[in-house]
């Protein structure tokens, strides 16, 4: 439980995550539960330079605003190389290519060209013994129409641009320095399939940094170079849709906040100024940033 500085009160839930069953001893396992990610606007955020991004990163905080920022550098399969992770939620992936594929094979169990072997562990006999559909079990055609798809679903337009709710709320995240991650607005670079998300103006409310959220948010799980408590900061583009698009209005990456309100108020680490200013705003400003927030 916890407090605003007017006095009223909030309560949060996390999850306690047990494995029952007869596995035999789990060693080293890391349980992290996740919420997808949103699919909208990933072919932009693809188009943005590399440079672009690693600008924004403040490893030692030069600008002594108690944000760092990190780039996450991945395993590009493809490519045999390291590389800028960009996607997920500790930025694990470098392009869309890899994300469908590692989808592809990590959450359905579909082989494709770059990930061939089958998602079985050496102890899964039955796994390994049963009956597959070809290798890859996904031809390269369809795959890159699927990657494809992914890359080219639309970003909502803003809505209630100027009601004087959303225009207060949108000077509160500047004034509380959310933008300090979700950074408004960015360009995209040259797109090397898509010549129509190239050079864009778009409002992405990202940085694709990681950033430490605090002990509140840890999962522990490294993800490359990402620590058990870093995040890579989610676009807010479209977070005002959950409800219309998903049916619920689970937020975070394991979807503990049950609505906006409580995703800022799970921030902590290089994000705890600005939640302890968040709870020191009236409850019409409060009111103010989540109407900008649900217009996005
Ligand atoms: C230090 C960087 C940082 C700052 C500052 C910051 N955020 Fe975040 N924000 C994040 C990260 C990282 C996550 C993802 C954390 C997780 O899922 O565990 C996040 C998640 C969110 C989410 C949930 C998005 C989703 O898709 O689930 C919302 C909403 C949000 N932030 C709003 C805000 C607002 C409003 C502020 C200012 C009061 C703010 N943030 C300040 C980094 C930041």
């Amino acid at each position: 439980m916890g407090q605003f500085d007017d006095g009223s009160t909030y309560e949060l839930r996390e999850p306690s995550i047990s494995i029952n069953g007869n596995y035999g001893a789990f060693g080293g396992v890391n349980i992290s539960p996740r919420v997808a990610n949103q699919m909208i606007g990933l072919g932009l955020l693809e188009a943005i330079a590399e440079e672009d991004i690693l600008t924004l990163a403040d490893p030692t905080d030069q600008n002594n605003d108690g944000i760092t920022g990190r780039p996450n550098y991945v395993w590009d399969f493809k490519q045999l190389d390291r590389r800028l992770g960009r996607f997920g939620w500790k930025a694990n992936q470098p392009d869309l290519y890899q994300q469908t594929c590692g989808a592809f094979l990590g959450d359905i169990g579909i082989t494709t060209n770059l990930f061939s072997e089958q998602n079985c562990t050496s102890s899964q006999q039955d796994c390994q013994n049963s009956t597959h559909g070809g290798s890859p079990e996904i031809t390269e055609d369809n795959l890159i129409s699927v990657v494809n798809y992914t890359r080219s679903l639309a970003v909502p337009i803003q809505r209630n641009v100027e009601k004087i709710e959303v225009l207060a709320g949108t000077k509160i995240f500047k004034d509380l320095n959310c933008s300090g991650c979700h950074i408004p607005k960015m360009e995209t670079s040259i797109h090397p399939y898509v010549p129509a998300l190239s050079n864009q103006k778009i409002q992405p409310y990202t940085d694709l940094l990681l950033h430490d959220m605090g002990p509140g948010l840890a999962d522990n799980a490294p993800d490359y170079l990402a620590t058990g408590s870093e995040w890579r900061t989610p676009p807010l583009w479209g977070i005002g849709l959950f409800q219309i698009v998903n049916g619920h209005t689970n937020y975070l990456h394991d979807g503990r906040a049950r609505n906006i309100e409580e995703a800022i108020l799970w921030h902590g680490g290089e994000a705890e100024n600005s939640v302890e200013e968040y709870k020191k705003l009236s409850i019409d400003d409060r009111g103010n940033l989540l109407e900008f927030l649900n217009s996005l």
